[in-house]
């Protein structure tokens, strides 16, 4: 259906902001970054309606970038691209509580040449009139400036999605920017009758159906690990 884009991203431009991501993503998983894969879409002429769907298969194309479970020797660079990323070491502090008492569900890196460039963290979160579906809640997430819009948190996401899904959970909510978490599924959560505990603006807060139909008879107050309150 398409060619193999080996070029797109690699030629130098004449815009110097592209020419800086190409050399910030590198050569393979820059291939698959948002604006590389837009132009090389609009060289295709493909329409409109397709681009997002194989926009999707080619972030999901192998790069050099690694995405796997924490171990035990990330703890430290993990709380350093937290406490980086965020305006305040509360992010970086939340994952460290989470995770002494056994509640960091899904803890993934990503993992480029050795160094961490990337994390995305899941916990449990609980619906007040239906304890019994499982939930998790997405974030912190983050990656690292220098390597940004390089589809390194597109695959965290997603890659946190499928553990999601084979652990048997019913549903994911996010806390979140609402331009970002629509394009791996997350609809607003009010659609679902889903509120959040907090108040927060009822566009930040989204969810997604991991298992098929798992929210249509789930409403309510959705609410977050204790010790989001506690840092
Ligand atoms: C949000 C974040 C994790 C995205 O990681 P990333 O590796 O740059 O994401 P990807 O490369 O997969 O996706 C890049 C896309 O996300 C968009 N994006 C990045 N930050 C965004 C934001 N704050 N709001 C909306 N969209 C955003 C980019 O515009 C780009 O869009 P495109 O694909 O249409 O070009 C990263 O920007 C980050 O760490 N930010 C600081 C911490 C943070 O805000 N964490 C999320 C809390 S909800």
């Amino acid at each position: 259906m398409f060619h193999e884009p080996a070029n797109v991203s690699q030629e130098a431009t004449g815009d110097p902001a592209k020419n800086m991501q190409d050399e910030r993503c590198g050569a393979i998983s820059n291939r698959w970054s948002g604006s590389a894969v837009r132009e090389f879409l609009a060289r295709l002429r493909t329409p409109a309606p397709q681009l997002e769907a194989v926009r999707t298969q080619l972030l999901e194309v192998p790069s050099l970038i690694s995405i796997r479970a924490e171990s035990k020797g990330d703890i430290d660079a993990i709380h350093a691209i937290n406490k980086r990323l965020f305006e305040t070491d509360t992010e970086a502090k939340l994952v460290d509580l989470l995770r002494s008492r056994d509640k960091l569900i899904i803890s993934l890196v990503a993992e480029d040449k050795g160094k961490l460039v990337g994390h995305i963290a899941f916990s449990r979160v609980q619906n007040e009139a239906n304890p019994g579906i499982r939930g998790l809640g997405l974030g912190p997430m983050a990656v690292i400036p220098e390597r940004q819009n390089c589809g390194i948190g597109s695959q965290l996401v997603q890659a946190g999605i499928g553990h999601s899904k084979s652990l048997g959970y019913d549903y994911i909510v996010v806390l979140g920017h609402p331009s970002y978490y629509p394009r791996f599924g997350f609809m607003p959560a009010r659609q679902f009758d889903l509120h959040c505990a907090w108040e927060v603006p009822e566009d930040v807060f989204m969810a997604l159906e991991v298992q098929a139909n798992s929210l249509s008879s789930v409403k309510g107050l959705v609410m977050y690990e204790p010790e989001f309150n506690e840092v």
